[in-house]
């Protein structure tokens, strides 16, 4: 088949690249030449496991293109998928503004017999296909035949290649038995279940699900809390109530929360949608309320760690908003800078990210000192945060630890790392939703935790 996906995204990446994979012929577009231009020279603009070695396979197989004008494309595109970015607008709705540009420029759409499909896979508030496919009918030749689909994507960031060859499932939503049995034979190559249905529901599947998430892990992080309250281990908690079939193990972990580019703001939209149609969505609104005071509370645990931490050199290991990718919109670590920098102006801060260095150094302040090693952010350092779970901080030795910084004393917001074995060999190591042990090198004193001399 051929293809086009507009908005050449780490979805539509991923989704062009897959299906050049399958032997289809896919142009990628996106009005971001600079983009194009680093794809066109097989740049990937962004750290995405797998990617690379997909998009080049394919670019030099001849199936896998790039370019900026959907004119020519479209000419011969008979599947043209919509993967531009949903971000959240400036009054708190999600901005379609992308999704309706992309839109007008098919009017280019040629005119001939062809039927052919737009298939959405951008997550859009419920009723969009319907909007998207009122305003194509109304601009485009009466006799250019074109579905609507909404066709949302679950790949998850960090693991979108993986995802697009082993879906959780494909959700087809579209009015026509036609296209939803020429879509169903598209995806047979891939493993997951397909799922026909009709396009609100399609799209609310979308939105349901990142609001099903955001609860999950609000739930835990809240259960963590009542755990350092009364004594309990939360990690113990998380694995007898994973162990119930009925909850399932996925999304319990305790830490600094939800943060990325779709779990905020497909939350915010849901609430949004949910309140001008009467449906008001009270668990989700609490959901997103209990994740914006985690990094608060990750504060208030420093501050009973370290007294005056506006004299003091804190550093915060991870930024991106999860491991294996670069991204860090909306990152939790992001938030916790703000929070730490707002209560203790300063404070000195490090960072250190394996792969969001680079993006990070745009968007922090000039006083955050963005490095290129964890040595190098440790150095010196009178506590740190664990953010983001890299593979890499795991491996940290204990006298590294102790070597680099000058009071050993990590919090983990992630419980990534062996708290036991690291407060034996004599760095603190503070979990959530767990009582701290402390090393017998330690003592608490005048409110803070220093070395017993
Ligand atoms: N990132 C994820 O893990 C993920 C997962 C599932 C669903 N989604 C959803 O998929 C959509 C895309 O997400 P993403 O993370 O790939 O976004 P992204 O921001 O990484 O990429 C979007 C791309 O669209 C391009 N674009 C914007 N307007 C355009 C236009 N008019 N024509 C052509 N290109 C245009 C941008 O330049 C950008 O390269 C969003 O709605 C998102 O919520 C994302």
């Amino acid at each position: 088949m051929k293809m086009a996906v507009i908005g050449a995204g780490i979805v539509g990446l991923a989704t062009g690249a897959g299906f050049a994979d399958l032997g289809h012929t896919v142009q990628c577009v996106d009005i971001d030449t600079s983009k194009i231009a680093q794809l066109s020279r097989g740049i990937i603009p962004y750290y995405e496991p797998g990617l690379e070695a997909l998009v080049l396979r394919n670019t030099a197989a001849g199936r896998l293109s790039f370019g900026h004008d959907p004119a020519k494309v479209l000419l011969e595109a008979e599947l043209v998928f919509i993967a531009v970015g949903t971000p959240t607008g400036d009054t708190g709705e999600m901005s379609l503004a992308a999704l309706w540009s992309a839109i007008d420029r098919l009017e280019a759409w040629p005119q001939s017999d062809v039927r052919r499909i737009v298939a959405i896979k951008s997550t859009v508030p419920v009723g969009t296909s319907e909007r998207v496919e009122s305003r194509l009918r109304g601009r485009l030749p009466e006799h250019c035949l074109v579905d609507i689909v909404s066709i949302p994507e679950f790949m998850r960031e960090g693991s979108s290649v993986r995802d697009f060859f082993e879906p959780s499932r494909i959700v087809i939503g579209t009015s026509s038995a036609d296209v939803a049995e020429k879509l169903t034979q598209l995806h047979q190559r891939l493993p997951g279940p397909i799922l026909a249905t009709d396009r609100r529901s399609a799209e609310l599947a979308k939105l349901a699900a990142n609001a099903c998430l955001a609860v999950k892990i609000s739930f835990a992080n809240e259960i963590a809390a009542l755990a350092e309250q009364t004594g309990a281990d939360y990690p113990s908690v998380a694995h007898s109530l994973g162990l119930d079939p009925r909850i399932g193990p996925h999304f319990l972990a305790a830490g600094l929360g939800f943060g990325g580019s779709c779990l905020p703001k497909d939350t915010r939209a849901l609430v949004r949608l949910a309140d001008e149609v009467g449906a008001p969505q009270t668990l989700v609104e609490a959901a997103v309320r209990a994740n914006a005071m985690l990094p608060l509370r990750m504060v208030r645990k420093l501050e009973a760690a370290i007294s005056d931490p506006r004299r003091r050199k804190v550093a915060i290991l991870g930024l991106s908003f999860k491991p294996g990718t670069d991204d860090i919109r909306e990152a939790p670590a992001l938030r916790l800078i703000a929070e730490l920098t707002r209560r203790h102006p300063g404070i000195t801060l490090t960072a250190y990210d394996p792969e969001a260095g680079a993006a990070a150094r745009k968007v922090l302040p000039s006083s955050v000192t963005v490095c290129d090693s964890a040595e190098e952010a440790l150095k010196d350092a009178d506590a740190a945060i664990l953010a983001t779970e890299w593979r890499e901080f795991r491996h940290i030795p204990a006298d590294d630890f102790k070597k680099w910084m000058n009071r050993p004393i990590i919090m983990d917001g992630r419980n990534a790392l062996d708290a036991a074995a690291l407060n034996a060999q004599g760095v603190v190591c503070i979990g959530v939703g767990r009582l701290p042990v402390l090393p017998k090198e330690f003592i608490r004193r005048a409110g803070e935790l220093v070395p017993k001399i």
